[in-house]
């Protein structure tokens, strides 16, 4: 287990490029399961949860071959596939589940670990077994095991009581398949479920509105392979930026998506930095000392979830008292005691957290707990001076492609080095 050293205190300066995003690279992956045709993903990034899925739909029989140099990934799921996903798999990814949709839509049957709780919340699994139900699917509860069974999906008007990013593309993924027509309402819109969308209707799938809140696919009866290419990373694009402004850096960050990180740039000119943006780039200046600002987590377009923690590192230095609420998991607050740790004044009042800003952290030995927290750690050590390490850094792997050299083309003095 590595851990990450910093010795901060430095403005950041310099040039990075953005990464494919974990979030588009495991549904496309699953969707791989839909068709005995090759499956060709490229840009895909190093990440351990990449290893884990591609370990779990090797383990089903899938092939796979993955050039890590080049990011090329090609998958080919022939008829002979174990439609099971085990226990010791799905509970270390729980984007695991988004098997379930494709294994039922084209083998009638799937056998899928109920993923358990996680360190943010005990993250249930309903909507996903609604939307399955709702298109004839049977569905029972067998010694921990979700046990899905269908002879033919048929096509069905679902109305999610909840945005679920993972439930609306493990329904998606099954209405590609199914007879006739569904309809989704109140689907997720992020840009991860648009990217999936386009990425079935090149295999052949009619799909229309995805990265709206209402979707509709005209039913297939079976799907083509693909070439596709993951999108730029959201987050990690967002956490590269975060990074120039609380050091009061000049950071440009190239081959990333502007319009899919709306809310995350205008939060962080709020928060006193000055954004500039291209086609494919941004470009960011942060301020001597930041402001304080209000922020809610919510679904795309809103502010997501996965930056709260990075935003809260910039709130702790502010220059005042900023609040930040967590909408979307009941429990995305680990990282306030590590950063108590390093001298935050951060209060918790149920989901919101009132950071009162203070002059400096301070370094301390600090452990990750999970993806987003980890990296809002590193935030705050790249802002002091001093000897921070930021341990269980598989945390940070299962998520940033090599963060710490992204963070070093910007001038830090970061590495890993072996716990
Ligand atoms: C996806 O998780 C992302 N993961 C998460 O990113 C992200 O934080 C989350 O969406 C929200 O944007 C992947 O895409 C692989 P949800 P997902 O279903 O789909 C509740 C990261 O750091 N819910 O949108 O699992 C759930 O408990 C990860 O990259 C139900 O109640 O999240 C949560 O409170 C973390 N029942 C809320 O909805 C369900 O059936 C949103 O969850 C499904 C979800």
């Amino acid at each position: 287990m590595d851990k990450i050293v910093i010795e901060g205190g430095v403005a950041l300066e310099g040039v990075a490029r953005a990464s494919g995003a974990k979030n588009a690279v495991l549904p496309l992956m699953a969707s791989a399961l839909l068709t005995d045709e090759p499956c060709r993903i490229s840009n895909v990034p190093r990440l351990r949860d990449v290893e884990t899925f591609l370990t779990l739909l090797e383990r089903m029989g899938v092939e796979g071959a993955f050039d890590r140099e080049t990011g090329f990934l090609t998958l080919r799921a022939g008829e002979a596939i174990a439609t099971e996903a085990p226990y010791e798999l799905v509970k270390t990814m729980r984007a695991s589940l988004l098997v379930l949709g494709p294994l039922v839509a084209r083998w009638g049957v799937a056998r899928v670990s109920l993923p358990g709780g996680c360190a943010i919340g005990e993250r249930p699994i309903d909507q996903h077994l609604k939307g399955m139900e709702a298109l004839g699917a049977t569905i029972a509860l067998d010694r921990g095991y979700v046990v899905a069974r269908a002879d033919r999906l048929a096509g069905a008007e679902i109305i999610f009581d909840l945005v679920t990013v993972t439930g609306t593309m493990n329904v998606l993924m099954a209405a590609t398949l199914a007879r006739g027509t569904t309809v989704l309402e109140n689907a997720a819109r992020e840009p991860e479920v648009a990217n999936l969308a386009q990425a079935l209707n090149n295999m052949g799938a009619r799909i229309e509105g995805a990265g709206g809140g209402t979707i509709v696919i005209e039913g297939v009866d079976s799907l083509r392979g693909v070439e596709h290419a993951v999108i730029a990373d959201r987050i990690e694009t967002g956490t590269l930026l975060a990074a120039g402004a609380i050091t009061g850096g000049r950071v440009l960050v190239e081959g990333c998506i502007p319009e899919h990180l709306e809310a995350v740039t205008l939060k962080l000119q709020e928060a006193g930095a000055s954004v500039e943006k291209g086609k494919d780039w941004v470009r960011l200046e942060g301020p001597a000392r930041l402001n304080p600002f209000f922020l809610e987590t919510a679904p795309h377009p809103g502010f997501p979830t996965d930056m709260q923690a990075q935003l809260m590192a910039l709130a702790t230095l502010a220059d005042g008292t900023s609040f930040i609420t967590e909408n979307i998991f009941e429990n995305r607050m680990l990282h306030v005691a590590e950063l108590r740790r390093m001298g935050a004044d951060i209060t918790l009042r149920g989901n919101t957290a009132i950071v009162r800003g203070v002059d400096r952290l301070s370094a301390a030995p600090l452990m990750a707990s999970d993806l987003r927290a980890s990296a809002a750690l590193v935030l705050a050590g790249l802002t002091v001076k001093g000897r921070t390490e930021v341990s269980r850094v598989y945390h940070l792997d299962r998520g940033y492609e090599r963060l710490e050299e992204k963070l070093q083309a910007f001038g830090a003095a970061v590495r890993r080095e072996p716990a």
